[in-house]
């Protein structure tokens, strides 16, 4: 027996069909984007400058829209009657946690989201809580963000994202400014989530160790869309879309994610 209503595991977290978009001085920075992401998946989307990726991603919570095409979040289309809905279910982690942070406390910017969802007292703050805890920043709860570094920083820009419980997480450029350290220690916790990733990067390594499938997009359009490692092996696709690889990195030599 065949039913109308699909099987909600089945829905991918994201469906983007035919996007294009120009910007209202005429620059067109979208040219038919098509890009699925399934359920829990991890997917970095690489390109060069220019090349439409924060375009992209902010289309996936309705701050751009009025172009062509259409954008589904766990099958609800993106557009002006969900926006609430939409904005909770896609978490986006801008490359400037300064962007997101604007709370006297940590604890209060974390807060901000859900208490703006509806969560109240002893519910609102083991939401806090868990969120905190899942990035490591519990023990910063009552610091003023401003008092904290880059990387911590991003981390609770982290926090204040999973404490949504989104259906995606949207990073752009998660590893910018980050110490190794730091940049392993988000690589952990982004790994140890149970959530569908999209993570737009410069930093290759960092698409090799945590995505097993990458997407170019490059002039506005997905050049290609495959696994990881076979892209970055790939010399004449990276020379063709300004994607170099740190100097003496082999992609063969690292383990492949999972
Ligand atoms: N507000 C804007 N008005 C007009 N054109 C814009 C605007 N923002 C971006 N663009 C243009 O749209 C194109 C795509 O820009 P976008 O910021 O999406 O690229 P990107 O892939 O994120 O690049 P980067 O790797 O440098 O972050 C570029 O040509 C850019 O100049
Ligand atoms: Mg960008």
């Amino acid at each position: 027996m065949t039913s109308a209503v699909p099987c909600t595991s089945a829905v991918p977290s994201l469906e983007v069909s035919g996007l294009a978009f120009a910007y209202p001085d005429g620059h067109q920075a979208l040219f038919g984007v098509d890009l699925t992401v399934g359920r829990g998946e991890r997917v970095a989307l690489l390109g060069p400058n220019g090349a439409g990726k924060t375009t992209l991603v902010l289309h996936l919570n309705g701050i751009l829209d009025g172009g062509a095409g259409s954008v589904r979040v766990a099958g609800l289309p993106v557009d002006k009657r969900n926006l609430a809905e939409i904005r909770r279910r896609v978490g986006i982690v801008f490359q400037d946690p300064d962007d997101q942070l604007f709370m006297p406390t940590v604890r209060e910017d974390v807060a901000f989201g859900p208490a703006a969802a509806g969560l109240r007292g002893a519910e609102l703050e083991r939401c806090v809580d868990k969120a905190l805890a899942q990035v490591g920043m519990a023990a910063f709860a009552d610091r003023p963000p401003h008092h904290l570094s880059f990387g911590q920083r991003r981390r609770v820009a982290v926090a204040t994202v999973l404490a949504m419980e989104p259906e995606i997480l949207v990073l752009d450029e998660p590893s910018s400014n980050l110490d190794p350290a730091s940049r392993r220690e988000l690589a952990d916790i982004l790994r140890s989530l149970d959530v569908t990733v999209l993570m737009v990067t410069h930093d290759l390594p960092y698409a090799l160790e945590l995505c097993e499938r990458s997407v170019v997009l490059s002039g506005g359009v997905i050049a290609e869309d495959g696994p990881t490692r076979e892209l970055l092996c790939d010399e004449e696709l990276m020379r063709a879309h300004r994607l170099e690889l740190p100097f003496g990195f082999d992609p063969r030599s690292v383990a492949v994610p999972r």
